[in-house]
């Protein structure tokens, strides 16, 4: 019964969809754990573009069943747009199922977003203003209401209207105006009608599949990075996308997982604030987010670019447990003269040992660059290791000295199929 995560290294966007695109042909099941509309995957087959912010990335294939698991928070009026979007394409959406555990969000947690975020002024943390931290913020407080709330339509009237009043006399007090509690009651009803036949216990559907020997993927969104526990806090995101968090937000076993893979793109990319090691600044930087297209799938964004940050890959593989790597948008550096990989930090002078295990300090730290001779030619066509140049491979071995972990999947171009598939040993299985 293998089960395998695939989890972001860095700050998100590393490509994840893409690969798990490629990874669910061959999996019957496809599971966001944790987050929620926060996260933007885009999938491109031939001509057509899928951007996915809560239906997981698996739902192209008719094989596949799309699970949105117990760990995520889910919007249902982005849920139902997202539906309606890929069912007007041709891709049904009949087999996606929703945890009745899902934490639903509500339209205060949005104006609560919004809220904290203008409070900070100028050291606000950039989030997607979806209300994800304060839906998991009602999830901990004991206040959240689940999706199989639903099944109940008085009770879930109740609740909702309860919640809403409540939030309204905060709302009341900040000088706010206040939502009409009747007609969020009467909009979530039609929701709520929605999501019925979607609903199931996804926890023991997805152990009755391992028994009958199915192929599961947990898909994660956002990445390590900005884990709330393992993330550069408060600049993260408030769930756990790190392997561990794979299972508590599907349910499956930790000794159920066959395989981790962790994505990371040959560069990196982070969206709103905080600490970047690597950051590069200027025309450079420019060119990098133009040749990568790096503007946000959800917010629409310019990312913020860097240099390859080996130490931050090292501690993802650890605290993941990482099986093997898939390298992404390598093709982004083709005309390249120099590829510069961070593979030290240091602080105040000093080498640092391991990864500093908190913001500011890593806010200060100086990156020690390895600097790789560019290929200076396309990948977009390499479908085989043996294609690659000498240069990509050489890149390819520093990220394995660095990281322990080999590197299985190599990304040549946005595609389903610009991908170069590597023989490796796991370590792991
Ligand atoms: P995710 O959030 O990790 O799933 O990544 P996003 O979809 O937000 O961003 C990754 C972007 O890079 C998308 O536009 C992908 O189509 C694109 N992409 C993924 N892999 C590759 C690759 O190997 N090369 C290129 N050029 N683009 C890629
Ligand atoms: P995918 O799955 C990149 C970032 C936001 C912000 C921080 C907190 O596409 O990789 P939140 O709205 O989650 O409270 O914002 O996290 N962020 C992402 N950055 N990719 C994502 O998802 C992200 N999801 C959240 O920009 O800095
Ligand atoms: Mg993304």
């Amino acid at each position: 019964m293998p089960v395998t995560v695939v989890v972001g290294t860095q700050w998100g966007d590393e490509g994840k969809a893409k690969i798990i695109d490629l990874l669910a042909s061959s999996h019957s099941h496809v599971v966001r754990y944790q987050g929620g509309h926060n996260a933007g995957h885009t999938v491109v087959v031939g001509a057509k573009r899928y951007a996915l912010q809560l239906v997981p990335s698996g739902v192209l294939y008719e094989t596949v069943v799309p699970v949105i698991g117990n760990g995520v928070v889910v919007d249902l009026p982005t849920l139902f747009a997202e539906i309606d979007a890929l069912e007007s394409r041709g891709v049904s959406c009949k087999r996606l199922r929703v945890s009745t555990l899902a934490h639903l969000i509500f339209p205060w947690h949005q104006r609560q977003d919004a809220i904290s975020e203008a409070l900070r002024g100028d050291s606000k943390l950039g989030t997607t203003l979806k209300g994800i931290g304060p839906a998991y913020a009602d999830k901990v407080k004991r206040i959240g209401v689940r999706a199989g709330e639903v099944r109940d339509r008085e009770r879930f009237h109740t609740l909702v209207k309860e919640r809403a009043v409540q939030e309204n006399t905060v709302f009341a007090s900040l000088g706010e105006p206040l939502m009409d509690v009747d007609d969020v009651v009467a909009r979530y009803d039609e929701y709520a009608q929605r999501l019925l036949p979607y609903l199931a216990d996804t926890v023991n559907m997805l152990h009755d599949a391992l028994d009958q020997n199915a192929a599961v993927l947990l898909e994660g969104a956002q990445a390590t990075f900005l884990d709330i526990d393992h993330g550069t806090y408060p600049f993260v995101t408030s769930s756990n996308p790190t392997a561990g968090g794979a299972c508590a937000g599907s349910g499956v076993g930790p000794r159920d997982i066959t395989r981790v893979v962790g994505i990371a793109k040959a560069y990196t990319t982070r969206v709103g604030a905080g600490p970047f090691p690597s950051e590069v600044h200027g025309a450079l930087g420019d060119r990098i987010v133009e040749i990568g297209h790096e503007f946000g799938t959800v917010t629409g964004r310019r990312r913020r670019p860097g240099w390859l940050d080996l130490v931050m890959l090292r501690h993802a593989a650890r605290v993941n447990s990482l099986t093997d790597i898939a390298l992404t948008k390598l093709d982004v550096l083709d005309d390249f003269e120099t590829i510069r990989a961070c593979v030290g930090y240091r602080l105040d002078g000093q080498t640092m040992q391991g990864y500093p295990d908190d913001a500011e300090t890593l806010a200060r730290v100086e990156c020690v660059y390895e600097d790789l001779p560019g290929w200076k030619q396309t990948l977009r066509k390499c479908r085989s290791e043996s294609e690659l140049p000498r240069e990509v491979l050489a890149l390819l071995a520093l990220v394995e000295r660095h990281t322990q972990v080999p590197v299985s999947v190599v990304g040549v171009g946005p595609e389903r199929d610009d991908v170069v598939l590597r023989t490796v040993r796991m370590v792991h299985t």
